[in-house]
């Protein structure tokens, strides 16, 4: 009995099969329930001496995993080789249409930001959405107890006050200006954090990109120039921007930049508050201060340093009314952004 096992192990192992009938007659030849080899050896289990049955248990279980696994490798083998030769395929039937998804708005809108700026030798920047009091405020000239602290309150870390969520990407270019050597010429788009109430204009959350460029001689018309630029590639060619002053405390000189937008219908009355001009970032010449926090020389260097909203720019790019569309997620209104995937 025991060689009989012996006999079979080494014949499995010597099968070869070319076809599905070929594993199929392996099958019932091996494992077939009835009148299988191995199926009746177990029923012969019963016959077999009794010093000699944990021998022949041991070494039959054996044999029957080893048939099933063979049974299951031939039946792989012989499969595969029909698909590689696609014997058993119509490659003519169509394909399944999987269902294609489109870029966010804010997304196509930092994209295309970024290449604007790319084109003119802005590299990109990114740092950390959690961070601490020096990179967010201190190293910008707003000390604690500043005031204009007060318009950028946030979200801070209970087990840690000096860590908060970052409320501008500002904080990227601290950490930019750290590590870089000057010329320093760099966008910074990410996630912000304010603590401001939910509405159709205001989020707790939002997206900026905002921009540095350090270099000996930087002055406020290399700024100007940078943004009108920016301004007519983004809204097209005959765009007029105008600049007035404004304060940050990181920045001096400052100014806000608006964007003619028209005033051709209603609505154009109604979204520049009859003004005919449009808001879109602020701006100005480092101050000297943060250049030195930053351990950049001061005395040699200048720099000029804006930022903008994106929600705010995909509005006005796509007149849509209400911030939160943006964080909500409906699909009917990311539909509408399909096809472009730029
Ligand atoms: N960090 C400013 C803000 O978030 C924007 C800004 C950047 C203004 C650079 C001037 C210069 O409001």
């Amino acid at each position: 009995m025991l060689e009989k096992i012996d006999l079979l192990t080494e014949e499995i192992k010597q099968f070869s099969a070319t076809t599905l009938e070929d594993v199929e007659t392996f099958r019932v030849k091996y494992l077939g329930a009835k009148n299988g080899v191995i199926t009746d050896l177990f029923k012969a289990f019963r016959d077999v001496p009794n010093d000699q049955k944990r021998e022949f248990g041991q070494k039959l279980n054996e044999l029957k995993k080893l048939a099933e696994s063979a049974h299951s490798n031939l039946k792989e083998q012989i499969e595969n080789a029909a698909l590689d030769s696609g014997s058993d395929e119509d490659l003519t039937l169509p394909g399944y249409q999987s269902p294609l998804g489109s870029r966010h708005p804010i997304s196509i809108v930092k994209n295309e930001i970024v290449s604007i700026f790319n084109k003119i030798g802005f590299s990109i920047s990114e740092g950390p959405e959690i961070e601490d009091d020096w990179h967010n405020f201190t190293a910008l000239n707003l000390p604690e107890e500043h005031p204009a602290r007060d318009m950028q309150d946030t979200f801070f870390v209970q087990t840690n006050p000096d860590w908060m969520l970052r409320t501008h990407t500002s904080s990227v270019q601290v950490r930019h200006m750290e590590r870089t050597e000057v010329p320093i010429r760099t966008i910074s788009p990410g996630r912000v954090f304010r603590n401001e109430a939910i509405s159709a204009r205001a989020h707790c959350i939002f997206h900026q990109i905002e921009g540095l460029y350090i270099d000996e001689n930087v002055s406020f018309a290399d700024l100007k120039q940078t943004i009108l630029y920016f301004v007519r590639e983004f809204f097209g060619k005959e765009s007029k921007i105008r600049l007035r002053p404004s304060y940050f405390p990181f920045t001096e000189p400052s100014a806000e930049v608006d964007v003619y937008w028209g005033l051709n219908s209603e609505a154009d009355y109604r979204i520049t508050k009859g003004t005919g001009w449009l808001e879109i970032m602020g701006c100005g010449m480092i101050d000297p201060n943060v250049l030195k926090n930053s351990g950049i020389d001061s005395e040699k260097y200048s720099g000029y340093a804006f930022g903008m909203g994106l929600e705010r720019i995909a509005m006005l790019k796509y007149q849509i009314k209400d911030l939160r569309m943006f964080f909500e997620n409906d699909v009917r209104f990311i539909n509408q952004f399909k096809g472009s995937l730029k």
